[in-house]
């Protein structure tokens, strides 16, 4: 099963949310893993929920972000979460500007009252992460970034600057996997496979990014695991660096 070959293979960061299925996700996690090894980090979210048509429904109150927490707590079989990230929902497909103190005051209540060890943010613009700093620590920021979708260069090189993680959803592209002439060009003088050459890429982008590609198959597991030994050479840098202005 995906998630134990992932922890034995010396994985110890999982993403998720107890809005994925929801509860599922957290489920298949908790009989797959529990009782957790100590140095395994659970990151999760809250501040969403799913429609009955499985939209995506901002889930802001005090009384909805306390219930998300009991909801991971209770389907993880935890009694405090590593790390939560309110995942902020302006726009529900990308950072927008909005303030978050009320939100984030109750996750640090939350904090406060033992249930949450660490907060992170999640579709976060560079004010939002300076406004979250002034209510509680920020140890992650988790946005929308890969080979392909580079909106937050600025802000990963600040964040990294400020020992702060950036976790990039999507690193693969998400629903619709990275496809793209140059990084098959620069996969095919590698031996090596696309996928694990856009990984490689993220690893060698900064030094606080964190990498949480998903997948349903055991086979891209061991893929994208053997991605964290790829050495990208200088030229393959620069040409997939070059991509960013072609998609823009
Ligand atoms: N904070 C947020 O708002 C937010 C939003 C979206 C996602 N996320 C998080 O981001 C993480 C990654 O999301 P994701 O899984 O949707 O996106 P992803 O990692 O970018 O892409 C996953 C897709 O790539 C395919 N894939 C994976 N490894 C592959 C390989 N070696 N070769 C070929 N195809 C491969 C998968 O198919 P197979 O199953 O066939 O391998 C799947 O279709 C998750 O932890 C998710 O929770 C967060």
């Amino acid at each position: 099963m995906a998630p134990r070959l992932a922890v034995a293979s010396g994985v110890n960061h999982i993403d998720t949310s107890d809005f994925y299925g929801p509860h599922v996700t957290n489920q298949i996690i908790r009989e797959a893993l529990h009782p957790y090894r100590d140095d395994l980090v659970i990151v999760t979210k809250v501040g969403a929920r799913r429609g009955p048509d499985g939209s995506w429904i901002p889930a802001f109150s005090r009384h909805e972000l306390t219930e998300a927490v009991h909801d991971n707590l209770r389907n993880l079989g935890l009694d405090v979460l590593d790390v939560v990230n309110l995942r902020i929902m302006f726009d529900v497909h990308g950072p927008a500007e909005g303030s978050i103190e009320a939100p984030l005051t109750v996750l640090a209540d939350l904090q406060r009252q033992g249930l949450v060890r660490h907060v992170g943010l999640s579709n976060a613009t560079s004010r939002q992460v300076a406004e979250g700093r002034g209510i509680t620590d920020i140890v992650c920021v988790q946005n929308q970034y890969n080979l392909a979708h580079r909106a937050d260069d600025p802000l990963i090189d600040a964040l990294a600057r400020e020992g702060t993680a950036y976790v990039p959803f999507f690193p693969l592209g998400g629903f619709t996997p990275l496809q793209s002439s140059t990084l098959s060009k620069v996969t095919e003088r590698l031996s090596a496979t696309p996928m694990q050459v856009a990984l490689a890429w993220l690893l060698h982008r900064a030094p606080n990014i964190l990498l949480i590609p998903g997948t349903s198959s055991l086979g891209h597991l061991r893929e994208n695991l053997a991605a964290a030994s790829l050495v990208l050479p200088d030229e393959a840098i620069e040409e997939l660096n070059r991509m960013a202005d072609i998609a823009a």
